[in-house]
């Protein structure tokens, strides 16, 4: 199958990575709870729908995005699994979130007396959001939870079919405020019936550290695409993940230069010897930031220096020996025996390895890979 991608940079998503992983969760935490695949910010920069279906062919039983249009996104693309929007959602769109099935986060009386207005007999299904210790969203006390699933009981146009809240720090070493945070959820969700809901309390983190706190649901983000929720924990995680993104490109030019020449902007670096050196197409308008000139790719299976200040679309590597034009350079990711992995380049940055697949922008196509093979291609400029 011809695929519409004509350059030379390209994420490689490996879809056999997801399902393993997701497969991995799912035995760790048994049948009784299900898995809500978090695929907000394009599944964390891996590509939604085919990282959504890939999930769902795996076992998670419902997708979460962070906002309705990323919801409408895969709606769009065909899928019809359960979807909810972890996000805020204005009163005034709930009608397109109902007549699109997607299942909305509330966390207030007013949200819903406003809702109300807009919806013309329709219903629409949500989940109502604790807070317990994020304050970022969410019901804060018992007494206003109460009066919205007594509101809720005489409205039919607002089903509550979950609950849910989210830890601060489950990937931290220090369980303090995790256990509070539990603690704050266990006393707020049995001030209300619980039955037939969905109840929800842990990303990964938690689902890998404490498969018997997550009541019937765990929303699974970052370990789904073989990342560890932090340094700190990666030493004890209960299975091995699979990391499921790599980030590729190749030379597109190759040249000597002589002893003194300089190389990119500002003329920052200079060849100290006679030097190999290499074009490669991928710059800071890819998410492949300034600050990331310092590293190392990978050539031929050997680890070989950036140097020069990184350009909006291009970059310069010093070559041990010299390659021909079309050569396989990897950012992230492996070649031979050498790796990169996400979380050298977290490292750099000094950040999280959440940031660094989200931060390679659209314009970088996404490849997925399956059994071996090319799967599909997420062009989003074609
Ligand atoms: C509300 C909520 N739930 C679940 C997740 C998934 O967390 P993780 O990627 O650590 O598994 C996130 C991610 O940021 C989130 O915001």
């Amino acid at each position: 199958m011809e695929y519409e991608i004509y350059r030379d940079t390209w994420v490689e998503v490996n879809l056999d990575a997801i399902e393993y992983n997701v497969k991995m969760m799912k035995q760790h935490i048994g049948n009784e709870v299900k898995i809500i695949a978090v695929v907000k910010a394009n599944a964390y920069g891996h590509g939604a729908f085919q990282v959504a279906n890939a999930a769902l062919d795996a076992g998670a039983t419902m997708l979460a995005v962070a906002f309705l249009d990323e919801a409408i996104a895969l709606r769009n693309n065909g899928i019809t699994a359960p979807i909810m929007v972890l996000g805020a959602t204005s009163a005034q769109y709930v009608h397109i979130a109902s007549a699109h099935n997607i299942t909305l986060t509330i966390f207030s009386l007013e949200w819903l007396i406003e809702a109300k207005g807009y919806l013309k007999g329709e219903a629409v299904n949500v989940h109502v959001k604790l807070d317990t210790g994020m304050s970022r969203l969410g019901v804060r006390d018992e007494h206003d939870l109460v009066k919205i699933f007594d509101y809720v009981d005489d409205n039919s146009a607002f089903k509550i079919t979950g609950i849910y809240t989210h830890f601060a720090t489950a990937d931290e070493k220090d369980l303090t405020y995790f256990h509070e945070q539990y603690n704050k959820f266990q006393y707020l969700i049995n001030k209300i019936p619980q039955k037939n809901l969905l109840i929800h309390c842990g990303n990964s983190a938690t689902g890998l550290r404490f498969p018997d706190k997550l009541y019937n649901a765990v929303r699974l983000g970052i370990s789904m695409y073989g990342l560890s929720p932090s340094p700190e924990i990666k030493d004890e995680l209960p299975y091995s993940l699979k990391e499921a993104f790599s980030l590729q490109t190749k030379l597109v030019h190759v040249k000597k230069i002589t002893k003194g020449t300089k190389v990119s902007y500002g003329a920052t670096y200079e060849a100290e010897e006679d030097e190999w050196l290499g074009t490669i197409p991928i710059g800071y308008a890819d998410g492949w930031l300034r600050s990331l000139r310092d590293v190392a790719v990978l050539v031929n299976g050997e680890r070989a220096p950036l140097v020069g200040r990184i350009c909006m679309d291009q970059c310069m590597v010093k070559l041990p020996r010299k390659y021909q034009v079309g050569e396989r350079v990897t950012f992230i990711g492996k070649q031979g025996d050498e790796y990169i992995p996400v979380d050298e380049v977290a490292k750099h940055l000094n950040t999280i390895n959440y940031e660094v697949t989200c931060m390679i922008s659209t314009r970088v196509p996404r490849v997925f890979v399956k059994n071996g093979t090319v799967f599909g291609v997420d062009n989003p400029l074609l």
